[in-house]
């Protein structure tokens, strides 16, 4: 049978004695200092092992360029001195983004993504100084079958799913054509994104999304 329980351990102290009392080997080591050594990532040199996972804020314009609370989050990762920022989810085409909050880069906005990766730069030289150069890595996705339009559901899938179409309203199968065209937008949002200062983009293809077939 399998066992559950809450935690909130305050120490490792405590969590290293709850392992022992479930006869749990836990590797286990307190010096935390491997985690600041640098390290190469495409010919640039990352300050320290630490990576902000990429998070959806759902507080972006309605253009897809961030929002205030979005750039604030951004600075706020700087600070916290992880070497690695992994942006959040940006849509590539406008029928793809999940909400009408989720970032997303197109020609129109690129200069709001440029501001915002050169304000996280900036957050993490003023606190930790001028070699704390971060690696900036930018999420690009389509939503596929969660996408949605003005608010609405707005599936966009490759195939008809009878578990989890089952309640769809509308269903857009996507064609070749449209599916090459994607690809192009996808090529175009990454060259955008170099441009906007990133160092590296993320394919999404999990969580049911449009790229991880299902
Ligand atoms: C609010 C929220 C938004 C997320 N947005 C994304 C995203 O944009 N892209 C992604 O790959 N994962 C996303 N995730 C997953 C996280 O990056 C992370 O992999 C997941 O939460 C597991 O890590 P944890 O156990 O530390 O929470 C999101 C998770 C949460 C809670």
């Amino acid at each position: 049978m399998i066992y559950h329980e809450p935690f909130d351990y305050e120490t490792s102290e405590e969590l290293l004695k709850a392992a022992k009392k479930l006869n749990l080997e836990l590797p286990f080591q307190g010096d935390l200092s491997p985690l600041l050594r640098k390290l190469e990532i495409g010919g640039k040199t990352v300050p320290n092992r630490m990576a902000v996972q990429p998070m959806e804020g759902a507080d972006a314009y309605v253009n897809g360029s961030p929002g205030e609370l979005t750039l604030r989050r951004y600075r706020r990762y700087a600070e916290g001195g992880s070497g690695l920022i992994w942006f959040e989810a940006a849509a590539v085409v406008p029928e793809g983004r999940s909400n009408p909050h989720q970032l997303m880069l197109n020609n129109e906005n690129i200069e709001s993504f440029q501001s915002m990766v050169k304000d996280t730069r900036n957050a993490a030289y003023k606190a930790y100084g001028d070699s704390h150069d971060i690696f900036c890595v930018l999420q690009l996705t389509h939503s596929g079958r969660y996408s949605m339009l003005e608010a609405e559901a707005s599936p966009k899938v490759v195939m008809y799913n009878p578990y989890l179409d089952k309640s769809a309203k509308s269903l857009h199968i996507l064609d070749d054509k449209e599916l090459d065209e994607l690809q192009e937008s996808y090529i175009e949002t990454a060259r955008l994104a170099y441009h906007a200062g990133f160092d590296a983009v993320d394919i999404k293809s999990c969580n049911g999304y449009r790229l991880n077939v299902i």
